[in-house]
């Protein structure tokens, strides 16, 4: 067929997206993300403060809703995230400002939530997000040391946490991912430190498969041209890599959901969508390229930037805008 996924399966890529897993019951959103894609990631549904909102009582419902999704309708799983310093639950990030959670504590908590999700999932997620944005936006790069986890546990933690996950999940594929790390800074500062880190921890023998470029671009700085370039740098240290959170935000001039008529739009959101496709073709190592989400309707964007938005592939009424065609096409070439 047509589709995306199907398109993408003849070059041995998988198509994805992120899922708000309470669409699930929309039977239109559900149509299109069965047809459309082979990947799914939960968005936020496996996050820390999702899975265990009170400490010692869980809520898995969201994640099997969709794992089970998934494998009703032949689609693999990116796991998403076990390490990260955002959406932890209030009684930890609680428990470690008043100081009821000491630092031995914290890291032995990570542990236990690291054996206990990926335990749960066990064979059934291709690709974990391990660990989730450590780096600074900034000339020199390097780990944030101001991180939540950093402050308080140190930089071993992130090897550590890969370490547990892999003893959960011997078979899962084990990713780092970060953003502007494929030349989106323009500097190549943080890609550079990345590529350094993973270097250092592979030579350590830590158990690191992949490593993600979330691919969050606007229509203002332009195609980063290094994209290529720079996963193919990953991939040569024996790394697979993956695009995993692909959107496109342009400036909007009125309500988000409205669907803007300036040149940017039309032209450079499909525009940089596509470059950044075939920079992942480009790459053989590459194996998934994940859009996040893949309706203007469930976009993270107008959320966090203000006057931004129409990032995504689909529009708010679930209609293929001109990126979505341009990626068909770009894959039916390919
Ligand atoms: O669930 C509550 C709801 O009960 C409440 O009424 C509402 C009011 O604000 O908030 C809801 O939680 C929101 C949650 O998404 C679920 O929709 C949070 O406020 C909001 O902050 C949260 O945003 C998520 C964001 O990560 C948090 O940092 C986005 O949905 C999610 O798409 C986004 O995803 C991240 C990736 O994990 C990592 N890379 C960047 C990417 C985009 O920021």
């Amino acid at each position: 067929s047509d589709s995306l996924r199907d398109l993408a399966a003849r070059i041995g890529l998988r198509f994805g997206t992120a899922v708000i897993p309470t669409d699930l019951d929309t039977p239109s959103y559900a149509a299109v993300l069965a047809d459309q894609f082979s990947v799914v990631t939960p968005g936020n549904a496996m996050k820390w403060g999702s899975v265990e909102p009170t400490q010692g009582q869980f809520d898995w419902s969201d994640a099997d809703a969709l794992v089970a999704f998934a494998e009703r309708n032949g689609q693999l799983v990116r796991g998403h995230t076990l390490l990260w310093h955002n959406q932890l639950p209030d009684w930890l990030t609680t428990g470690v400002q008043n100081g009821t959670i000491s630092a031995g504590e914290l890291a032995s908590l990570l542990k236990q939530h690291i054996f206990t999700e990926v335990t749960r999932y066990r064979g059934r997620i291709w690709q974990w997000d391990v660990a989730n944005e450590f780096f600074l936006d900034a000339n020199p790069s390097g780990i944030d040391p101001n991180n939540f986890w950093i402050a308080n546990c140190g930089t071993e933690i992130i090897a550590d946490a890969f370490r547990w996950a892999h003893e959960a999940d011997p078979h899962a594929l084990l990713f780092f991912n970060d953003y502007n790390i494929a030349g989106e800074d323009g500097t190549n500062a943080k890609s550079d430190a990345v590529y350094a880190w993973l270097r250092q921890m592979l030579a350590q023998g830590v158990p690191i498969h992949g490593v993600g470029d979330q691919g969050h671009l606007d229509t203002q700085y332009g195609f980063p041209t290094q994209m290529a370039a720079d996963l193919q740098r990953y991939a040569d240290l024996g790394l697979k890599v993956a695009i995993t959170e692909a959107d496109v935000r342009t400036f909007v001039d009125g309500p988000t959901t409205q669907v803007p008529t300036d040149h940017l739009a039309t032209f450079a959101q499909p525009y940089e969508f596509s470059q950044m496709l075939k920079a992942a073709l480009a790459v053989p190592e590459c194996i998934s390229f994940t859009c996040w989400g893949f309706c203007d309707a469930d976009s993270w964007i107008p959320g966090f930037f203000t006057g931004q938005g129409y990032g995504t592939i689909y529009d708010v009424n679930l209609q293929p805008k001109p990126a979505f065609y341009d990626l068909q096409q770009d894959l039916r070439l390919a």
